[in-house]
């Protein structure tokens, strides 16, 4: 059964790892919603109008790598709260989420916004310290001069900028899966959305 699963939450609540997680265990196609507006906020750091940069995005000239830093996580989090910039990415995200094998969609408003049809929506949380902790260890390891405080910084100006904006900002749906990961390791943390999305499609 070919299901849509919306993963939402804030910056390194451990969607993404969850998200991957799930796409491989059930076969399904996996977006990062994030990097597209990573690849618009890495734009306009380069002096892009931000809106030109939505309307002609090519996924496939998405390089994730270059984009995993703090400075252009930030132009993200400003681009995303331009309802034009959300507006011009809105197609290409329902589209995938229409995909015949099923689809994993991970950003901030899938399943309130982009696919409140979706069968499965989770939403995902860790205290602000774990998170900070996690994304400053996957930082560091990368080479990126960082400091836990820095990065703590980071995270909260993020996530107040993205829950208080006033087009589709970040929030569960009403009818999402709450999960905290603070206290899980990751292996617990897929195994109980493994089982989340296994209780939708045995019904279904
Ligand atoms: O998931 P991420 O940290 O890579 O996302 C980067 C920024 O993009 C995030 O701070 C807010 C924005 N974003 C959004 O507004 N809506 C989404 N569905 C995904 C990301």
């Amino acid at each position: 059964m070919a299901l849509t699963i919306a993963v939402d939450g804030p910056a390194a609540s451990g969607k993404g790892t969850i998200s991957k997680a799930l796409a491989a265990h059930f076969a399904f196609a996996h977006l990062d919603t994030g990097l597209l507006y990573r690849a618009v906020g890495a734009q306009l750091l380069q002096g892009a109008d931000p809106l030109e940069a939505a309307r002609s995005l090519r996924a496939e000239d998405i390089d994730a790598d270059a984009l995993r830093n703090s400075a252009v996580a930030q132009a993200a989090s400003k681009v995303a709260a331009i309802p034009e910039v959300r507006q011009a990415l809105l197609d290409f995200q329902r589209a995938f989420a229409r995909r015949a094998g099923g689809a994993v969609l991970d950003g901030r408003d899938i399943g309130t916004v982009i696919c409140p049809e979706a069968e499965v929506k989770l939403y995902v949380t860790a205290s602000d310290e774990v998170r900070a902790e996690r994304r400053y260890l996957e930082l560091s390891a990368k080479g990126q001069d960082v400091t836990p405080e820095g990065v703590l910084e980071d995270l909260q100006a993020r996530d107040k900028r993205d829950s208080e904006r006033a087009t589709a900002p970040l929030k569960a749906a009403e009818d999402a899966i709450l999960l905290d990961t603070s206290e899980l390791s990751i292996d617990d943390a897929v195994a109980r959305c493994v089982a989340a999305v296994d209780a939708v499609r045995n019904a279904g």
